[in-house]
Order: structure tokens, then sequence, then C-alpha cells
């Protein structure tokens, strides 16, 4: 008996899925069909699959050609399924002429051409509503977001606004954009959607008037100067319906929700002590300081809360003024969460959680988190975890930005207000002195 295997996503089940099934299962006797997982699709970037898992397994079922499916979980998974399975032929589309050749050494591979004009990601755009995004920017960098909301279907970065003639017309002309703004009424007037990543001392106010006119905002971290101020974004958001998120990545990546779930879970004992060192090298001269106080408080808030009972900070600064180093701590009823942030000089990045039981542990730019450790204290070995994510992580705060939009929920649970509003406390306590 020949067997046939073949893989795909399988999503919006559309023509060119039916033939490609027909003609595999034409080159053998018995066919395999591979259906990717939920996570599998994440970890490699495909964000905007709509069909779960079981709608797509069900999809490919209904055509009568699978006789069995089987789930892709994992890159490089092919190999153990082929031997697995005594595979004689892989078959997939011409869209990965090449990419497979290195299989032959297992079986064979055959390139199908694709049927023409038809692709789940067609039918995503068509069916659905695109928003268009609104840049409010004082620099002509782009941080990847336009590239990044390419991998989002449903969004298209339309319109750019700055205060700054010449800054808005060079956006909009380096990324090729419908058009550009220095009047900030007319810019909402045109977006559905607005990013806002000007500098801290207007933040506050772009954000308050796009939530004014029902936007759903993304702003840089922190949003607002003061505490009331986020407070008023916050409760503005909430009676206009919009959805207004932070722009900290890290609570967006799968593997960071993976470590909060086992400091919180799956460690079980007390967490005693986080402590997290960030060098202000590691960061663009875009960013401010505030940034990375943002930053690393928001990993304090998110593993021991924003109810601490005492906060200290010290500075060290050069000649000129400037922080080489600083230190920020947080005392909680039984917990300790310890910020070191360095400029200029040599510091270790990583991030550390100590519980009684076990020790987290994420190296290096822990704020890109994708791997960490557990040691547990009765354990021999350390068990390690790691989730992959694409391009610097962005397109994942967008698609839930869009999810929250169609789902039409408004509290963001990644980032709760509350945290939002914990950070920009850290920020004026620190000001103040
Ligand atoms: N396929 C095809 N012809 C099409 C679309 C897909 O032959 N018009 C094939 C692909 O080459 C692949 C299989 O169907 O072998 C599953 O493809 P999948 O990636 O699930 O479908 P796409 O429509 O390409 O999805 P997307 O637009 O999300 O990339």
């Amino acid at each position: 008996m020949k067997k046939v295997i073949t893989y795909g996503t399988f999503d919006l089940f559309h023509k060119g899925h039916y033939n490609i099934l027909k003609r595999a299962k034409e080159h053998g006797d018995y066919l395999i069909v591979g259906v990717t997982s939920e996570s599998y699709d994440i970890e490699r970037g495909k964000l905007s699959v709509r069909d779960s898992l079981t709608t797509r397994m069900e999809n490919v079922r209904k055509t009568g050609f699978a006789d069995e499916i089987i789930i892709e979980e994992y890159l490089g998974q092919k190999i153990r399924d082929i031997a697995k399975y005594d595979i004689d032929t892989l078959v997939i589309g011409s869209d990965w002429i090449g990419k497979f050749d290195h299989l032959r050494k297992y079986c064979n591979v055959v390139y199908l051409e694709r049927t023409k004009n038809i692709s789940s990601t067609m039918i995503r755009n068509e069916e659905s509503n695109i928003f268009n995004v609104g840049i409010a920017t004082d620099d002509d960098n782009d941080s990847d977001v336009i590239l990044e909301t390419k991998y989002v279907s449903g969004l298209n970065v339309s319109d750019v606004y700055s205060s700054d003639k010449n800054v808005a017309e060079k956006f909009c002309d380096r990324f090729e954009l419908n058009g550009w703004e220095t009047d900030y009424d007319m810019f909402l007037k045109k977006v559905d959607i607005v990013y806002v990543r000007c500098g801290l001392s207007s933040r506050y106010d772009l954000i308050k008037r796009a939530l004014e006119c029902g936007k759903s905002v993304i702003a840089d971290s922190p949003v607002a100067l003061t505490k009331k101020q986020g407070k008023e974004l916050f409760e503005l958001a909430e009676k206009n319906k919009c959805v207004f998120l932070e722009n900290i990545i890290t609570v967006y990546l799968k593997a960071f929700t993976q470590l909060l779930w086992m400091t919180q879970g799956d460690m079980r004992g007390n967490t005693i002590r986080v402590k997290c060192a960030i060098s202000y090298d590691n960061f663009s001269t875009r960013n401010s300081f505030a940034d990375l106080v943002s930053l690393s408080s928001c990993m304090i808030m998110k593993i021991l809360g924003a109810d601490y009972k005492k906060f200290e900070h010290n500075f060290v600064r050069n000649e000129a003024g400037e922080i080489n180093y600083g230190t920020i701590n947080f005392s909680y009823e039984d917990a300790v969460g310890f910020i070191e942030i360095g400029n200029g000089i040599e510091l270790e990045n990583r991030l550390v959680i100590t519980g009684d039981q076990a020790t987290i542990t994420v190296k290096d730019d822990w704020w890109n988190t994708g791997y960490f450790e557990l040691k547990r204290q009765d354990a021999k070995h350390v068990k390690r975890y790691s989730f992959n994510f694409e391009g610097n992580g962005f397109r994942y705060l967008l698609q839930e930005l869009l999810i929250m939009i169609r789902d039409n929920r408004y509290e963001c649970t990644r980032l709760f207000p509350s945290e939002s509003l914990g950070i920009i406390d850290v920020l004026e306590k620190i000001k103040k002195g």
C-alpha cells in the first residue's frame, strides 16, 4: 500500500484545499492529512487563523479524501511522521517549492501547482472589515510597526500624524501610506485605531482626544505622566467602549504567559523575591529611562502585584547628571521586588523569580521572553521551557487588539489598568525624589 501525507492549516476551507487533497490522494492508496495546531500557528507567526482546529479537521474529513487526520504540533514533526506512518510520498503545494527537498532522504517529495486566485488570506481579507490604523509619532522611525501589521489580517496602516510637518511627510513617503496630517482632528477622522508613539509630554493629550472620538488606542508605556491622568484615560476608554492597550509587548508573549502561570500555579511555593536587571544599552535611543522603569516595574507588578507596602529607589549619576545606575526596591508583606537599571555600565540582564520551592530564570533580554528555566529545589535537573515568537512581538499585541474589537471586549487581561497605574505611580515617586 502506497502511503501519502500532506500538511496545511486549512483555514476557511476553500477550493484550493479541496483540489490539493484530491490530487494528493491520487498519488497513493492511503492519505494522511496533518492539520496545524493553534499553538504551532501562533509560534510560527500565523496569527489570523479563524477556524478552530476542530472545524479545520472536520472540513478536511468532510472531503472524504483523508484516510487519517493528524495534528501537526511542532517544527520538524514531518520527519517523525514520515517514519512513524511509513510514508512513501509527501505532497505539498507549489508555494513551498524547494522548502522540503531535505525530506527526500526519507520519502518522495512532490510539489503540486497551487489553485490560482484563492487562499485563506484572500478570503479573510474579503470577509472582514479592514481597520485603518493611524500612527501618531514624533520621529520617522517606525520600529517595524508597519511590517508587523502586515502579519495581522484586517489591519492596514493608512495615515500618520505628527505635529512636525517634515516628520509626517517623511514617514508617509517612507512607508507609502495614504496620507499625513499635522492636524490631529483631521487625522482622527480618517482612522479607526490610533497608535500613539509620541514622547511622554504629548502622550496623554493625544490618547485622550482619540478616546473621546471613540477610537481604539495603543500607546507606548507609560500611558500618562500622572496616575490621575492615567485613571482618567482608562475611565474614558471604558465609558466610550474603546479598546485601550499599553504597548508592553512582553505581556503578549506566550512564553511570558506560561512563566506567569508557573509563578502563580505550578511553582506552588511562595514567591519570595523577583529581581530583574535591565541595561539601557540594549535599547534604541528612542527609548527613554522611563521606558526601562516601566518595563521592569511591569514585571514586578505582574508577578507580585501592585499593592506593595514600601518603595525605595537610589540613582547614581555621572557628571553630566545622567543616570549610570539605579536600583528600585518594592517591599511586600512577604516578598521583595528588586530592579537594577544600568546605562553604559556592565550589567547582567536577567529576570530571576525565587520561590521557597523553585527558581525561575529568564536570561539575557528577558523582556523578549521566549525561553526560561525552572529549577525546583527537590529536583536534580533544570526544566527548560521555550516558545518562539516571530518578529519583534508587536503582531501579538495587534492580534489581541483585533480580537478584542471584534468580540466587543474592552478590558485588557494581559495588563490590568491597576498595573498600568502602578507603573505610572512608580515613575511619579521617582520624579518626586
Ligand atoms: N493550496 C493550494 N492552492 C491554494 C491554496 C492552498 O494548493 N490556492 C495548498 C497549499 O499549497 C498547501 C495546502 O493547500 O499545500 C494547505 O495550505 P494552507 O496554507 O492551509 O492554505 P492557504 O490558502 O495558502 O492559507 P494562507 O493564505 O493562510 O497562507
